[in-house]
């Protein structure tokens, strides 16, 4: 029987583009689907492609030459973990089964080391770039076996976006680590969405403009140093207009969907004990977000500022708006980078930040411009803990930090909810503050609990008889 040369499992939207990229890019190719719906409709509208239907697993498994290349893009969590333990009985050692998925990082190290007993290969690789990205090229950030990972990676480069010409696609580390980054991308990719969401709204209602206006502002800004995928998809969303020939934008509910991965970011960074802000906050209001019959009642009963605050120089406070998204995108890259650090202590991953960086620069969801700064610092030091700790960075965020506190206070005064810009100055006040007021958390402690404290004149750990 003639085989192919790879598998893929899950022909929902994601996997049926992964399954046609890999054909294009001149691999024949075996499909399977749970359901044999989506599987014959794979093929009906893609007539004259070298992919080959299966309705039973084993008969798929059969399919693919051996040592087999077996990608999974099927929902994570249960559906994944289904699809691999089904997978275990038909395949052969040495096979490699690739899960593309946004699998929780934990699960992925409990998967590959089952699977490695086994004595067969997985690559946990987390894959960015939304439904084109699958098609035409995604980012690809694998972790597993270093060996299976050299054996897939030509189909990897292939497959995968590029930027340049290099393809955005490097071996992250061991077991979990591939999901891991995952799990920071989309954790940056909540905070830099929300950051964008709080800059329409400010020049929305604050500056009184309309979509076209903003539109305008953001296309303008797209070809600076805020230059990225999620300025440019914001533009194009905002003068997209329905049948009815309105702005679709404000039609849409403001009620927020989630799937979960940010909100296993801040759950890592809680335990990590990562001061992760931002990103905690992108999660947070998209749960306010959702208790939308609290917030009619209270948009009734609570009020908000009396005076009416107006900018005198519109050019003038949109350039520091400008700024203030900047600089907060780089606070939330450096969060996230922070946290995966710190990650890379904790599980032994040794990750190479700067090769990390590269794989964002085309393909997913949080590339931007921004990246070869954040590449460029690691290079010159693999080790900083923080890129604010770098020069550029220094530089920037010096510079830019006033315009901030001016949007901010601009914001407050008009009652506009703007979560993560004010987590970011905070944030940033809090790590330049080299006395913080947490002094007085420590006597307190001390006080109630005889939790002890360190004195700043003096080593040692003491306690004080708070009262006589
Ligand atoms: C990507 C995205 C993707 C993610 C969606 C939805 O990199 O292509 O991160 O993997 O699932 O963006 O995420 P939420 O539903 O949690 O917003």
């Amino acid at each position: 029987m003639f085989k192919q040369q790879v598998g893929v499992i899950g022909m929902a939207t994601m996997g049926k583009n992964l399954a046609l990229n890999i054909e294009n890019k001149g691999y024949t190719v075996s499909i399977f689907n749970r359901t044999p719906k989506n599987t014959n409709e794979v093929i009906l509208n893609n007539p004259n492609k070298n992919i080959k239907p299966y309705y039973t697993l084993q008969s798929f498994v059969n399919s693919i030459i051996q040592p087999r290349r077996i990608f999974i893009m099927v929902k994570s969590g249960k559906a994944t973990i289904e699809v691999i333990n089904c997978l275990i009985k038909f395949i052969n050692k040495k096979d490699i089964i690739i899960d593309c998925g946004n699998t929780y990082y934990k699960n992925s190290i409990k998967i590959n080391n089952k699977l490695n007993k086994m004595g067969f290969y997985y690559i946990g690789a987390g894959i960015s770039g939304g439904e084109e990205g699958a098609l035409k090229g995604p980012a690809i950030m694998p972790g597993g076996n270093l060996k299976a990972y050299k054996l897939i990676l030509p189909i990897l480069k292939k497959i995968s976006a590029l930027y340049k010409n290099e393809p955005c696609v490097n071996y992250i580390g061991k077991n979990g680590s591939g999901h891991y980054v995952k799990m920071i991308h989309n954790g940056i990719e909540y905070s830099n969405m929300q950051l964008i969401s709080e800059t329409y709204f400010i020049l929305k209602k604050g500056l009184n403009l309309n979509n076209k206006q903003i539109n305008k502002i953001f296309e303008n800004w797209n070809n600076g140093e805020l230059n990225s995928y999620l300025i440019e998809i914001t533009k194009n969303i905002l003068i997209k207009k329905d049948k009815n020939k309105k702005y679709l934008i404000d039609a849409i509910s403001d009620e927020a969907n989630n799937k979960g991965t940010g909100k296993w970011m801040c759950k890592e960074a809680l335990d990590l004990k990562e001061p992760l802000c931002l990103i905690t906050q992108s999660v947070f209001i998209r749960y306010i977000s959702n208790i939308k019959k609290q917030r009619l009642i209270a948009s009734k009963n609570l009020i908000g500022p009396k005076k009416i605050y107006k900018i005198k120089n519109k050019i003038n406070f949109i350039k520091k708006i400008q700024k203030s998204l900047y600089f907060s995108k780089i606070i939330s890259y450096a969060q996230g980078f922070s946290q995966l650090s710190k990650a890379s202590k904790k599980y032994k991953w040794n990750l190479n930040f700067s090769n990390i960086a590269k794989i964002f620069r085309s393909g997913c969801i949080i590339r931007a411009k921004l990246l070869q700064n954040i590449i460029n610092s690691y290079i010159k030091n693999p080790n900083i803990e923080n890129i604010l700790l770098t020069k550029y960075f220094i530089n920037i965020t010096n510079n830019y930090q006033n315009s901030l506190r001016d949007v901010i206070t601009f914001s407050i005064q008009l009652g506009i909810p703007t979560p993560v810009f004010n987590a970011s100055i905070t944030y940033y006040d809090s790590y330049r503050c080299s006395n913080l007021s947490t002094n007085l958390i420590q006597a307190q402690r001390d006080y109630f609990g005889a939790h002890t404290y360190k004195r700043v004149d003096k080593n040692g750990i003491y306690h004080t008889k708070w009262i006589k």
